[in-house]
């Protein structure tokens, strides 16, 4: 069993094949944390409590005796609570009847069962049979206030991974406010850790930095109304001699879309404690008697082998227990966009010429973009007016997708459902449908408001918008895009001391419409996007199974996006195009583009004759790679920031019998060869590389490896070896 509980020292194990994690419902009912790292069979690990931890000033249960060592500041707590001795970070606030925000939960019971229950309102990774996940709820009390906290764990054997949330309920008959509600936290007894994370902005997202722990708190988070450009809600605590390769990884994304926080603290001892979910910043949430409040669900993974199959762990996870619907196994349709092709600048004619010349390419799909609806030519106006403009669609949508469906190819249509513009016919109507607080001006971004999408009637109103085109319309595909930041988070609806809600309630009021979307139109290949990649997180993996990555097409710039992008997102989920724009040749913008998606980004009919053989050389390989790129695992050989030279990455199948390998060589470095080992093949197996044409043995090609003395001596250049197991 995944999940067991020695009810005599009140010990909870939660199992996968590779990892434990252990904590105990000590004395005087705290839950304290013991282990969290390579499995261990072991069942007698109370000992692991620190008991010769140093205690700094740190204040004690009355109850128990100071010369037992227990303090909630000292020692490794499961679940740390506010201003009751824990003086680091705390994961929990609430403030009760009383006005005060101390917050004590202690060990009531527990139950374990198979399976993973759904989140209510919220995305999360889910189970597919009762063997595949198993489940350990505690339910705790705060004695004082009536609050109940249940702290969920989901344990997925098979993956080296585990869920967390947290659930609270108010079960007194006095209103109470959360202040905080953190989704996991878990105390590590060193701080021996680098801090991996992916900051950014618009056209430069998910860029990796890794940084020592130092003593103190180290903190991302977002507070933007998204999860954002400038922070993914992924964090990876690697140990100071952990590598791609070797050593000890805990990766932690957050399946959240809106303000997040993780908080990292090292404390007097040396001791770290990593705090993550909804951001505190502009939080509170009431709790009326009898009513509860559900947190986002944290995602934890653990490897021994280095930063590499943590990041593969995750894409596993994702491709099976978070990504859903009709997509989810589908093969991809090869799309072309229209919006860096023509901008607003296009009409019905102008799009079916597209079509016809990608047909003629092998395209599969036309994405017609922004620009279709109201009175759109620019930016500036007609969000929220989600019907057709005539004057550039002469007979509708309707016939526009006729034509194209006529030359075999699907259409995709543009939205940008969460945003209204102040120029529009929704607006002039509805002037308290978008987010504001009163007596204040409404800040302004790309000429839009945000909708309030806390309410019933905005989301109502946008759903049978949308829906009178995609019910009347054969659209195999919606692009979901979210173009500003939140500002002002008001609702006209909410009391005065619900206000603080609004950013919750604006994400799930999203998430209820999306769901709805995908419900009623199972069909739809939906991709969600943010001014590229401003919410690029499992929250919105969980309604679309990709994501536009980021609105920067240079290949040799989107190296870095991708890199930082695969630490914890499979390669299913990464919206990757080629376009007219950046500095390398088609052949390097398609080699990188087929880390991802792939699609195109351009008006095929300026392509000249060279770049139009290019061009149907990398359809056929899209359709020749797909199993291996989007069945296989991840091998990065190369990281972008490694030498500056050269990035190099690789799909080996699950069985080892195939691999597909690429080398960009980013700046040519005329004093050295290129040179590379591969990784994850079997080096029992003999395989034929595209290379060399010669068969060699896995381990030559891991250990030994291959030089590229004949590569292009270019910058911007790269190729790709495609490896064959020969029997
Ligand atoms: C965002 C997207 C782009 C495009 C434009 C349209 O910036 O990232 O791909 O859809 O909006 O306005």
């Amino acid at each position: 069993m995944p999940i067991s509980f020695d009810s005599e020292k009140r010990i909870f194990k939660l199992d996968t094949k590779t990892s434990s994690y252990i904590f105990q419902a000590y004395k005087e009912d705290y839950l304290i944390h013991l282990y969290y790292g390579s499995y261990i069979p072991d069942n007698s690990v109370e000992f692991l409590a620190p008991h010769q931890h140093n205690a700094s000033f740190s204040p004690s249960n009355p109850v128990l005796e100071e010369a037992s060592g227990f303090t909630c500041d000292s020692w490794p707590m499961e679940y740390s609570c506010n201003g009751t001795g824990d003086m680091r970070v705390s994961a929990l606030a609430i403030r009760n009847s009383f006005g005060n925000t101390s917050t004590d939960i202690r060990y009531i019971s527990h139950r374990i069962f198979k399976g993973k229950p759904a989140l209510e309102g919220l995305p999360a990774l889910y189970s597919m049979s009762d063997d595949d996940a198993s489940t350990l709820e505690v339910e705790t009390l705060d004695k004082v206030t009536g609050a109940k906290v249940y702290l969920l764990y989901t344990v997925f054997e098979n993956y080296g991974a585990m869920t967390r949330s947290v659930r609270v309920e108010n079960s007194s008959d006095k209103p109470m406010d959360i202040q905080r509600v953190y989704s996991a936290c878990v105390d590590f007894n060193s701080m021996d850790f680098n801090m991996m994370h992916l900051y950014g902005f618009h056209c430069k997202e998910r860029t990796l930095v890794t940084r020592h722990l130092e003593h103190g708190i180290q903190s991302i988070a977002s507070k933007r109304g998204s999860s954002s450009h400038t922070h993914n809600p992924f964090v990876a605590l690697a140990k100071d001699n952990a590598t791609e390769d070797y050593g000890e990884a805990y990766g932690f994304n957050l399946v959240y879309s809106g303000n997040f926080a993780a908080d990292i603290e090292v404390d007097f001892n040396g001791s770290t404690r990593i705090i993550m979910g909804i951001n505190p910043t502009d939080f509170s949430w009431r709790l009326e008697p009898g009513s509860s409040f559900t947190s986002p669900e944290l995602v934890m993974v653990y490897s021994a082998q280095g930063i590499g199959e943590m990041s593969r762990v995750f894409h596993r996870l994702y491709n099976n227990h978070l990504i859903r619907g009709e997509w989810k196994n589908k093969k991809r349709p090869l799309l072309i966009n229209s919006w860096e092709a023509a901008y607003f600048d296009f009409d019905d004619d102008k799009l079916v010429a597209f079509a016809k010349r990608a047909k003629e390419l092998g395209i599969e799909m036309l994405v017609m973009d922004d620009g279709w609806f109201g009175t759109r030519n620019d930016d500036t106006n007609s969000l929220g007016d989600w019907y057709v403009n005539e004057n550039k669609l002469k007979g509708g949508i309707k016939s526009l997708v006729d034509r194209v469906h006529a030359l075999g190819l699907k259409f995709g249509i543009w939205y940008e459902p969460e945003m209204i513009s102040p120029d529009s016919d929704l607006y002039r109507t509805h002037p308290d449908w978008c987010l504001q607080v009163p007596g204040r001006d409404k800040s302004i971004g790309r000429h839009q408001y945000v909708l309030d999408m806390s309410r019933q009637d905005v989301r109502d109103n946008i759903f049978e918008q949308m829906s009178t085109v995609l019910s009347n319309n054969h659209i195999d595909y919606v692009k979901w895009d979210f173009n500003r930041n939140i500002s002002e988070a008001g609702s006209a609806l909410l009391p005065a001391d619900r206000q603080q809600e609004v950013f919750h309630r604006f994400v799930l009021g999203t998430y209820e419409l999306m769901g709805r979307l995908v419900d009623a139109y199972p069909h739809i290949l939906l991709e969600n996007c943010s001014g590229g990649g401003g919410r690029f997180d499992p929250g919105m993996l969980y309604f679309s199974p990709q994501i536009w990555c980021s609105d920067n097409t240079d290949p040799i710039e989107r190296l870095s996006i991708q890199y930082g992008t695969s630490m914890c997102y499979p390669v299913s989920t990464v919206g990757a195009h080629v376009s007219a724009c950046g500095r390398t040749g088609y052949e390097t913008k398609g080699n990188v583009a087929m880390a991802g998606t792939f699609g195109y980004e351009l008006d095929p009919i300026k392509l000249n004759d060279e770049e139009l053989e290019t061009v149907k050389k990398q359809v056929a390989d899209y359709h020749k790679y797909y199993d291996v790129i989007h069945s296989g695992d991840l091998y990065r050989l190369i990281a972008p920031m490694e030498d500056g030279h050269h990035c190099a990455w690789g799909y080996v199948a699950q069985d080892k019998s195939e691999a597909l390998f690429t080398f960009v060589t980013m700046l040519y470095n005329c004093n050295s060869t290129f040179f590379a080992r591969l990784k994850g093949l079997d080096p029992d197996k003999y395989y034929r590389d595209s290379w060399t044409g010669e068969v060699h043995s896995g381990a030559l090609l891991m250990n030994a490896g291959l030089s590229f003395k004949n590569a292009p001596r270019k910058d911007g250049t790269s190729f790709t070896v495609y490896v064959e197991e020969v029997k």
